[in-house]
């Protein structure tokens, strides 16, 4: 095993470390370069799902649990930038209650082992209903993969740590692309973001490696030691990285984290926030001024604040108690650039406290039984 994990304490460690190389076969051959008229364009070419492949979609659904759930709402909001509906269900409860599907219904199960008993219930009840099904998963052979009607696989390579990590930003790199193919599909053009959004992803390999190198958030941390609670709060694709933020935080680092909607706060979680409640509040470029009056509205009340924000952003820098930066780049990548500063918070907190890092308590790789 140790040789396994070659020059890192943990299999968490080593598999945040590998993004760039697990990102960057997630796209490979999946963003072809074409030349044309005015200068060369990128587009989105997926060999599973050639244009028109989900022509007769008219509803979109996402099941999913964990940090999958978590991607899936990553790729709801993408979707909707782009003018397309859709829902997400936590798998454990839809395997209860599905929703109404019929066979213009595309229901997409999140999973990175292709095997959790809630997620497959509910690909089942789907397809029972008569929707077409979606695998998208890491496992070539799993059973989600092998079930449903199609397949799209992550290839971020096998993960050993029960905390979800490069398969997180694997699946939501895989989800950007079948958000601009949907788009294609359903309005017959491609999304006004499909080139800043391709090049982005081409360059985001490299964009993970400077967030890698990027010391700032063990030494943030370190002034945070010992709170309360963590609470961490965005909007848009930052809510779901909040959320995974939390999750991560605390499954690792058994300390009490909790992730919100920056704009439910006033609707509850304000009532626990204190100067021993330090908030984490992630940034992607959209909803500044919405997200800056959150942070007055959480320091008003004493509670320390660090902005996971980019680079060039001095507004936020400036206000936020401590800054843990990400480069400047396209919102929809700058949260997948946030999460991983957030994953680097939750190991270093976890490491300093010497917990199993690669084996909480109580909690599986994969849960196979609902
Ligand atoms: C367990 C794991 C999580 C994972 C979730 C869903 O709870 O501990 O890391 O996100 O299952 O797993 P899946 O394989 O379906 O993505």
């Amino acid at each position: 095993e140790d040789a396994e994990k070659g020059r890192y304490d943990h299999f968490m460690r080593k598999e945040i470390s590998e993004q760039p190389t697990s990102l960057a076969q997630t796209i490979e051959g999946r963003i072809v370069e074409e030349s044309g008229g005015e200068g060369s364009a990128r587009r989105v070419c997926l060999d599973e799902f050639p244009p028109g492949a989900f022509a007769d979609v008219s509803e979109i659904q996402f099941v999913a649990c964990g940090t999958s759930y978590h991607a899936a709402l990553y790729g709801q909001a993408m979707l909707a930038r782009r003018g397309i509906g859709s829902q997400t269900f936590r798998a454990g409860e839809y395997a209860m209650l599905p929703a109404p599907v019929d066979e213009d219904t595309l229901v997409i199960g999140v999973t990175q082992s292709g095997e959790t008993a809630d997620t497959l219930e509910s690909l089942r009840r789907a397809s029972e209903g008569g929707a077409q099904t979606l695998a998208l998963t890491n496992v070539v052979g799993s059973t989600a993969a092998r079930e449903c009607d199609d397949a799209m696989f992550i290839r971020a390579g096998p993960e050993i740590g029960v905390a979800a990590t490069k398969t997180f930003s694997s699946q939501v790199a895989s989800l950007a692309l079948l958000a601009e193919r949907l788009c294609e599909d359903r309005t017959g053009e491609s999304s006004p973001y499909q080139g800043e959004l391709l090049s982005g992803l081409s360059a985001l390999p490299g964009l993970v490696e400077c967030v890698l190198d990027d010391g700032r958030a063990n030494d943030v941390i370190d002034r945070y030691r010992g709170m309360d609670s963590y609470f961490f709060i965005g909007r848009g694709i930052a809510h779901p990285v909040a959320l995974e933020g939390a999750l991560k935080f605390k499954e690792i680092t058994y300390e009490h984290a909790e992730g919100f909607a920056a704009g439910g706060l006033k609707h509850g979680p304000l009532a626990l926030v204190t100067p021993r409640t330090p908030v984490f509040a992630v940034f992607t470029g959209r909803y500044t001024d919405k997200m800056l009056s959150n942070v007055e509205e959480v320091q008003a009340r004493g509670a320390p604040v660090i902005g996971i924000v980019s680079e060039d952003n001095s507004r936020v820098i400036e206000t936020v108690d401590d800054a843990i930066t990400i480069p400047d780049c396209h919102p929809d990548i700058a949260g997948l650039l946030a999460n991983v500063q957030l994953q680097l918070v939750a190991y270093h907190v976890a490491d300093y406290l010497d917990r199993p890092i690669d084996k909480p308590r109580n909690l599986a790789k994969s849960v196979t039984v609902e």
